[in-house]
């Protein structure tokens, strides 16, 4: 599927995705009616589908991926308490310091392997405010991220993470997992996403990214839950009124873009395993399983972005002189020998 408004290859991120041509068209008869008001009806079918396809009581439709993790940790923290993740955690790197400044929360951060925790290192880093002559912050947050973005597009495996809700419960900690890309990790492992988050108490999705929605995401957990998260939203400047507009495009995505992801996946792999056998670049292969490559460059980063900008390729260049290929809905089979062929020639 190309329906991309210029012949340009832009690889820069999977959020770069432009509604096509059927989904906009659901779009423009939408129903709609106030979600403030709590009755607009596309909004509703949204979370209701979303609520139940997770396993969860409840959902939540929010403007973007960064405004659900932030609803989620100020639901589950007060201020004082710490927050456990990966170090390379977008919660943690990417989001403004939404955690200290929204929450009043701190951070523990585990060293995990390709952004994914063990349960006995989330173990090791949970401290508690009791036994520690108030010393230490509260630990009651545990945040996994699935797929991990920083760490290749790796996926936890179900074990992995029925380990960590485990632990997370046994030392009074909630669970949440940053789900930006859960239907990537879903296609991957082929575990349903109800059954890999069972254990956890809130799951933020986006629909904005692979899915390939305009905006949005949809935090769920329990009714509960999503009571107080919605307080939240209203205080954050999140309660929105016609968004049945934007809620039908993630209907849309639900019924036509889940099974397609694994596309992205083999073409993501084509392009690890291409770049990698090259001499300028490498590749952590291991960790390409969905959409995203980070490729170590030998030469400068920045170069190779110029240079390959030069032949219709758009990505960014990272801090420790990698660059990200990030593949999505828009890119075909022509696009990845592009895009092949333009590293190729550095
Ligand atoms: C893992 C992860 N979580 C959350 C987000 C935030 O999403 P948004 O850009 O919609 O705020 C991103 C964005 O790339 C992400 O990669």
């Amino acid at each position: 599927m190309r329906e991309y408004p210029s012949d340009r290859v832009d690889v820069r991120s999977d959020t770069v995705t432009q509604p096509t041509t059927a989904m906009r068209k659901v779009m423009e008869v939408a129903v709609v009616g106030d979600d403030v008001l709590g009755d607009d009806p596309s909004v509703i079918e949204l979370q209701n589908r979303l609520a139940k396809m997770f396993g969860k009581e409840a959902a939540l439709f929010v403007a973007s991926g960064t405004m659900a993790n932030a609803i989620a940790l100020r639901t589950h923290t007060v201020p004082g308490d710490e927050i456990i993740c990966d170090k390379t955690a977008h919660i943690y790197k990417y989001e403004g310091g939404g955690y200290a400044a929204l929450c009043g929360a701190s951070i523990s951060l585990v060293e995990g392997n390709r952004g994914l925790m063990t349960a006995d290192q989330v173990k090791k880093a949970i401290r508690k405010a009791e036994g520690s002559g108030s010393h230490y912050p509260d630990g009651t947050l545990v945040c996994v991220e699935n797929t991990s973005n920083l760490g290749g597009g790796a996926c936890y495996t179900q074990e992995a993470l029925d380990e960590i809700a485990a632990v997370a419960k046994a030392n009074g900690c909630a669970t949440h997992i940053d789900g930006a890309r859960i239907f990537n990790a879903s296609v991957a492992t082929g575990v349903d996403v109800a059954r890999m988050c069972r254990d956890y108490d809130s799951v933020s999705i986006c629909l904005s990214k692979g899915l390939g929605a305009p905006v949005g995401s949809v935090l769920v957990g329990s009714r509960d839950f999503i009571a107080k998260a919605h307080r939240w939203r209203k205080m954050f400047g999140g309660g929105w009124r016609q968004a049945g507009v934007l809620a039908v495009a993630g209907l849309y995505a639900l019924d036509h873009h889940i099974d397609r992801l694994a596309e992205d996946h083999i073409r993501a792999k084509k392009v690890a395993e291409s770049i990698n056998s090259m001499d300028n670049f490498s590749v952590d292969l291991e960790a390409v399983q969905s959409n995203l490559v980070y490729v170590n460059c030998k030469i400068p980063a920045a170069e190779v972005v110029a240079s390959l900008a030069k032949h219709g390729i758009d990505m960014f260049d990272l801090p420790y002189n990698r660059v990200r290929v990030a593949i999505h809905l828009h890119i075909t089979d022509d696009d990845v020998d592009r895009i092949i062929s333009a590293f190729a020639a550095q």
